[in-house]
């Protein structure tokens, strides 16, 4: 794993992006979507589909009158909650199979989302683009995906599995840069790159610091939280990371109140 030798191999085992993946990701970043087009994707999936209806039959839309069609779905949501769902659901399909990632994938699944909405939150703010902060949040620890991959298949490679913690260290060394090696791999947006990189060390990001920093806040959010991971008694008040993007008390206590809204919004993305 460190030596990078697996990147050799014929059937480099990256986890593979689904069909739809780079079609869902341009409709979200694209800044003047349309109603249409969105729900034409929706409608050719029925996971997805089934998803959105029962958002907006949830406690997340004010009216009770039931909806039924995706068109009242997407409209009463709004395009942007709908493109959140779209793209959590969609990458959220990278670590569902139960024979490589377990319970595992799940947690990675709930994490992703919590702090991929923790990421949009803060966004304007620091003057990131919201959707763009979505789905870096969404990716930022995607390369412990690869790691995970790669140790199920470890025989493949004709090595020997490694223990649980020798896993642990080896994905908290390398799954920020390997998470970058999967976004130029699949052909994702390059300026989404430096946010996953750097999302542990927001000061070595050369292109786009302030987006490193915001996917720093938001992860180390989601583990104040407890976010599918340990919790921690992380102060945000005391990090300069957090100053930098103006996120004082005051935002601090609004971000408290709204993360387990969050956290159904990303279970139910799951479930
Ligand atoms: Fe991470
Ligand atoms: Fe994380």
């Amino acid at each position: 794993m460190r030596s990078g030798a697996w990147k050799d191999g014929t059937d480099t085992a990256i986890p593979m992006l689904p069909a739809s993946a780079q079609e869902i990701v341009s409709l979200a970043l694209d800044p003047e979507v349309a109603v249409a087009p969105i729900v034409a994707i929706i409608s050719r999936d029925p996971v997805l589909a089934t998803r959105v209806i029962q958002l907006a039959n949830s406690a997340f839309s004010a009216s009770s009158k039931e909806i039924a069609s995706i068109n009242e779905a997407v409209v009463r949501l709004g395009t942007g909650l709908v493109r959140t769902v779209m793209t959590s659901t969609c990458l959220s399909a990278l670590a569902t199979d139960p024979q490589i990632y377990g319970r595992r994938g799940r947690d990675y699944i709930d994490h992703s989302v919590g702090t991929a909405y923790l990421a949009w939150l803060i966004a304007e703010n620091a003057g990131e683009h919201p959707p763009e902060a979505f789905l870096y949040g969404l990716l930022h620890d995607v390369g412990k995906l690869l790691v995970i991959k790669l140790a199920r298949q470890a025989e493949r490679y004709g090595v020997v599995p490694p223990a649980e913690e020798d896993l642990v260290e080896v994905m908290g060394e390398q799954h920020a840069e390997l998470g970058g090696y999967l976004l130029r791999q699949w052909g994702l947006p390059a300026r989404l790159h430096d946010a996953v990189v750097f999302h542990h060390a927001p000061e070595q990001a050369v292109d786009r610091p302030q987006a490193a920093a915001v996917n720093y806040a938001a992860n180390r959010l989601a583990h104040r939280y407890g976010f599918a991971c340990l919790m921690d008694d992380f102060d945000p008040l005391t990090d300069p990371v957090f100053q930098k993007l103006r996120l004082d008390a005051n935002a601090v206590a609004r971000l408290d109140l709204q993360a387990p809204v969050l956290f159904e919004l990303a279970r139910k993305v799951r479930h």
